[in-house]
């Protein structure tokens, strides 16, 4: 089975890609090193001692995306990529809207073109606001308070 990491080259990325690797799955990467480095896509070759393919791209640039699904098989998507700082996306909301939301849309339609329905995404705990009590459930209501939030929000109503 060959997977998708979007954002592969960012923390929880990395560890997910050894992980795939250690397990035997195929891997591709879509990072385009807005908040990672090439150094890190290195470091987990070194560690599985496993070669996959990387591209520095951004999912808002949907003929590159295209050329992804077109130059691999892939049959899922574990979706990570996203700008994830609460108090910068209260600085910068329209970046955070466009980047996150705008991204996952271009990340959809070009999969919806190549047939790929299975989809992992990686949402937030912000979704919930402020909590009447911890832990958290998942059918706690939602309610962002922040663009980050809002961000993951929108993405799970567009999913559902
Ligand atoms: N770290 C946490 O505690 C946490 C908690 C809940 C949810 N999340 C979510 O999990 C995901 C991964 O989090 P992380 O901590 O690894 O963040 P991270 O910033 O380390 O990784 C995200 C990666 O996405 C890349 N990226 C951002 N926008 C992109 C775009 N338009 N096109 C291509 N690549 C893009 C960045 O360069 C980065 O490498 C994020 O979506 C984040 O919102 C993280």
């Amino acid at each position: 089975m060959s997977i998708l990491v979007t954002g592969g080259a960012g923390y929880i990325g990395t560890h997910t890609c050894v992980e795939l690797l250690n397990s035997g799955y195929e891997i591709v990467v879509v990072d385009n090193l807005s908040n990672s480095k090439q150094e890190a896509i290195r470091r987990v070759g070194e560690l599985t001692g496993t070669a996959f393919r990387f591209y520095q791209a951004d999912l808002l640039n949907k003929e590159a995306l295209d050329m992804i699904f077109s130059e691999n098989r892939i049959d899922a998507v574990i979706h990570l990529a996203g700008l994830k700082a609460v108090g910068e996306s209260v600085d910068l909301p329209l970046r955070y809207y466009h980047n996150n939301i705008a991204g996952t849309l271009t990340l959809c339609e070009v999969m919806k073109k190549y047939g790929v329905k299975k989809m992992v995404f990686s949402s937030s705990a912000t979704v919930y606001g402020m909590p009447e009590s911890v832990p958290i459930l998942e059918q706690f209501p939602l309610g962002a308070t922040n663009p980050y939030g809002r961000t993951k929000q929108m993405i799970e109503e567009i999913f559902n």
